[in-house]
């Protein structure tokens, strides 16, 4: 075999979104589907979005397109926009700037694991961190999410936990259910993380994934768990709040409370580390846009009234929807209870959701709100004759 064994593992993990993938190939030729997938835009690019890039793709000087690692204005920015929302004193010099959240994990990754190490992981979660920690020889222990709920469930995170445990992801607001977690529940896990880490005689990591941070419904109050336990590492992205996710750009913090001497010696490794895992840092222009990037958001108000119309409309319904208190997807349970049976009948109208197969949960389904309001309109009276067909056949 030309491929090493942990790229077999990563591939592998990999099969489910590859397998959705060509199934919804049709999509690509039919101009009148309704693609409500991936957390894609549907919509042009943010005007000020734009309007920083044009702003800074002309170079001011000799070296503007040179090398870049973490550009100071832009930790600065990060580490202002930060400190101002979580109420915690974050550093410019703790921000690692990274190709976008993907790029920040892979930095967490690089600094703080040992090959075979095992990370714990959220289920329902995002397919994506099975297949990055196989592809740097970590070993993923799931966690379950509460059933129905899909609340932090600390004691599924306590037994997952092993001599072997380095990490803990955590994801809020979670993709793909929706929920945010509170300061209570976060309390609660640190008790456990510092009690394991106690037993095990070994420190456990948070990675505190919160590209969804500013991507939230009504009042609903953010809590990062960096608050909570000071072995936290923060990462976000800017692909969400600025719905742009091809042009990378997003970060790793430190956290703050990370004690000093620790806090050093992974302040000094960032550069590095960015170094040694390819040139992660983004690219020059990106970095350059961060501070008007600060200030920008997608329209929240007009997510809000696509959220309220279609969990309005699916729960009268009849479906079992979580309502989403952030991120911008909807995640239901599939009538009839097979969520690929759904999807497929959906796609035959040309109607494109996501199966929860994709986050190990056969009987749900998953709804991205970056469609417009028109798709969501069109694509309504489908998903309600789907369901009424699906519940009669398993009847
Ligand atoms: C929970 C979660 N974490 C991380 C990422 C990666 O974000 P980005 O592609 O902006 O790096 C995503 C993207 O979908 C996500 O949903």
């Amino acid at each position: 075999m030309a491929i090493s064994a942990r790229a077999t593992q990563a591939k592998g993990a990999v099969d489910v979104v590859t397998t959705f993938l060509a199934r919804i190939r049709a999509l690509a030729d039919d101009p009148d589907a309704l693609d409500l997938t991936f957390g894609n835009p549907h919509e042009m690019a943010l005007p000020g979005f734009t309007a920083a890039l044009r702003a800074h793709v002309e170079p001011r000087s000799a070296d503007w397109f040179g090398y870049k690692a973490s550009e100071r204005p832009a930790q600065e920015a990060v580490a202002a926009g930060l400190s101002a929302e979580l109420g915690l004193p974050f550093e410019p010099e703790d921000i690692a700037m990274t190709q976008g959240a993907f790029g920040a994990i892979s930095l967490a990754l690089a600094l703080l694991t040992d090959a075979a190490d095992e990370v714990v992981i959220p289920v329902p979660g995002w397919f994506c961190y099975e297949p990055m920690l196989h592809a740097v020889n970590l070993v993923p222990v799931r966690a379950p999410l509460e059933p129905v709920s899909f609340d932090l469930d600390v004691d599924a995170i306590a037994r997952a936990i092993t001599r072997r445990t380095r990490i803990v992801i955590v994801n809020s607001p979670a993709n793909p259910t929706g929920r945010v977690y509170s300061k209570q529940e976060w309390e609660s896990l640190a008790a456990v993380l510092e009690e394991a880490s106690r037993t095990h005689g070994r420190r456990i990591w948070l990675i505190s994934d919160e590209p969804y941070r500013r991507v939230l419904f009504d009042d609903v109050e953010f809590a990062s768990p960096a608050a909570s336990y000071p072995w936290t590492v923060i990462d976000y992205s800017y692909g969400k709040v600025l719905l742009a996710p091809g042009q990378r750009l997003g970060y790793l913090a430190l956290s703050p409370l990370i004690p000093t001497h620790e806090r050093e010696e992974l302040r000094d490794a960032l550069m590095p580390l960015g170094l040694a895992i390819g040139w992660g840092f983004p690219d020059a222009v990106m970095q350059y846009s961060v501070p008007e990037f600060e200030t920008l958001t997608i329209d929240l108000a007009e997510l809000t009234r696509k959220r309220d119309r279609l969990y309005a409309a699916l729960t009268d319904a009849g479906f079992e929807i979580t309502r989403p208190e952030g991120t911008f997807y909807l995640w239901g349970r599939a009538p009839g209870g097979d969520a690929i049976a759904f999807c497929d009948a959906l796609a035959e109208r040309g109607v494109y959701v996501m199966p929860g197969t994709l986050f190990d949960q056969p009987q749900h389904f998953r709804i991205s709100l970056t469609a417009t309001m028109e798709m969501i309109e069109a694509a309504l009276p489908h998903l309600v004759e789907v369901a009424t067909a699906s519940r009669g056949a398993a009847a």
